[in-house]
């Protein structure tokens, strides 16, 4: 392929991109945003693999490579169920870091690299190598410890070291004055040596920066790796030469960051704050005994399916909450059917969505798309929480933080100050999960012991299945 088809096929693979993501904003265009980004990713590996900078020699090692990642990225897509998606999210996030500090080392001691450049040139080219290695190695350890909290495999609680802003500033001086001899480095060796040492400290950073985020703000964490991930593979993109990575990683990265912009407001947090570490601690109180209940609180009334089909036949209007167990319990159908039945009656029935229910931004906007429920009845959390007053019933399916009073009503918590639908508010509420256990955040629900609230304890799909039998006879 001549340079100039490979720089025409570039440019298209940008546009697609661009509109892909453009696609991507809205629930009705996203199935065309998704169309779009495969159409440009093959383009663009198209044009990289039989484009001017590959010889016909390196093209086997390249096809053999793409069989075996290739393999691996469609059994891990297969065999991946819809609610450990964030954490192949978080994998994959880390696989892009992982290329960036990879590549960064290939390209320093590659002799080729660095021939026939000016000193200043040379500068350059070191300063993206030591910048594409850090922004790497930060996005490759902090997206492990995220994929270790999104799984479960490590816990929710912040971990807090004593003194680690201190810490973080050390690690920061230590990363400038190794760059500076990076950069004055007579020999390769010494070279190595310096970047070496800051990859190991941006490493520890990026473990320590996930590690210290508690469990309600990992949505902004996702959010963050996913624009470091983007920033590295610009990193790449620069250390390769290649425009194509740059725009792209730079397009990912912004809309990433754009994207944490958004949650951290969603939640009512500080950016910053949430990075600096800590925030979901709180100083609150703590909010498991050691198995894992809730401290209780008050007296909790249950419900069975039958008097829960009962409370929905008679209300006027209903507003449905789901969380992260709908997606678990994979309900999403047996809920839509419900919906169906319930406005066949003439109830006016809605859904409420906070913008991080679930494990992934838009999780609970998919998961309601796939069982076909109307968009126009499926409502953002500022559209709807007004409503909570003039509403019968608002049945909580599988959700816990959020729908937490505790968010408004105890100061101490860790999940203050995050604006949470106001269930409560409602005439009843009715939750619907398997125990009195915490959500994500491991934080108390008072809700549980509210007079109007009632308690349908079960699998959700067990139960909503139940719930519409009843309502059907
Ligand atoms: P959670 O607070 O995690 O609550 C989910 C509840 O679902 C649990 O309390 C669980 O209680 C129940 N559940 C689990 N499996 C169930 C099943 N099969 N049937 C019925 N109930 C089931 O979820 P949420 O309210 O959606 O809030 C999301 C949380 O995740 C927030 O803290 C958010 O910050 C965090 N988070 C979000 C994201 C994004 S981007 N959305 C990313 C990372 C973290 P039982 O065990 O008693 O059933």
């Amino acid at each position: 392929m001549s340079e100039s088809l490979a720089t025409v096929s570039y440019i298209g693979a940008i546009i697609l991109f661009i509109l892909s993501l453009g696609g991507l904003s809205n629930p009705e265009s996203s199935r065309r945003g998704n169309l779009y980004g495969m159409i440009g990713m093959t383009i663009a590996v198209l044009a990289t693999v039989f484009g001017p900078r590959v010889s016909m020699a390196g093209i086997p090692w390249i096809i053999g490579a793409m069989v075996v990642g290739g393999s691996i990225g469609l059994y891990a897509a297969r065999k991946v169920q819809m609610t450990q998606m964030p954490e192949l999210v978080a994998m994959m996030h880390s696989l892009v870091g992982l290329a960036a500090c990879l590549v960064g080392f290939a390209n320093y001691i590659d002799p080729i690299a660095a021939l026939n450049l000016s000193s200043a040139e040379k500068a350059i080219h070191e300063i993206e190598v030591y910048l594409g290695i850090l922004i790497g190695a930060v996005t490759f350890a902090g997206s492990l410890i995220a994929f270790g909290k999104l799984s479960g495999k490590i816990g929710g609680k912040p971990l807090l070291l004593p003194g680690r802003h201190f810490l973080n500033l050390i690690g920061l001086l230590v990363v400038i004055v190794f760059g500076w001899q990076f950069l004055h480095a007579e020999t390769i060796s010494a070279g190595m040596f310096a970047l070496t040492v800051m990859t190991v400290i941006a490493l520890l950073f990026g473990m320590h920066m996930v590690l210290a985020i508690g469990g309600a703000d990992m949505p902004v964490v996702v959010s963050m790796l996913n624009s470091y991930s983007g920033w590295a593979a610009a990193a790449t993109g620069f250390m390769l030469n290649n425009d194509l990575l740059i725009v792209t990683g730079a397009l990912v990265g912004s809309s990433g960051a754009i994207l944490s912009y958004i949650m951290c407001r969603a939640m009512n947090r500080n950016f910053i704050s949430v990075i600096a570490g800590g925030f979901g601690t709180g100083g609150g109180k703590p909010a498991k005994k050691a198995d894992g209940e809730a401290q209780p609180a008050g007296e909790v009334v249950s419900i069975n399916a039958l008097e829960t089909a009962e409370l929905l036949r008679e209300a006027k209007s209903v507003i449905i909450v789901p969380g992260y167990g709908m997606a678990v319990a994979q309900a999403q159908h047996t809920v839509f059917e419900i919906t169906q039945v319930l406005r066949e009656k003439g109830v006016n029935v809605r859904f409420g969505i906070h913008p991080v229910a679930g494990r992934m931004p838009g999780h609970m906007n998919v998961l309601l798309a796939e069982a076909k429920v109307p968009y126009d009845i499926v409502m953002e959390m500022d559209e709807i929480n007004a409503d909570f007053p003039d509403t019968d019933v608002a049945i909580v399916i599988g959700a816990n933080d959020i729908v937490n009073p505790a968010a408004q009503e105890v100061p101490d918590s860790p999940i203050a100050g995050m604006p949470v639908l106001e269930v409560w508010k409602a005439k009843t509420s009715i939750m619907m999960k398997r125990s009195m256990a915490t959500g994500y955040a491991g934080v108390d629900n008072p809700l549980f012991y509210k007079e109007n609230n009632r308690m349908l304890f079960g699998d959700a799909k067990k139960m909503l299945d139940e719930v519409l039998t009843a309502l059907k006879a």
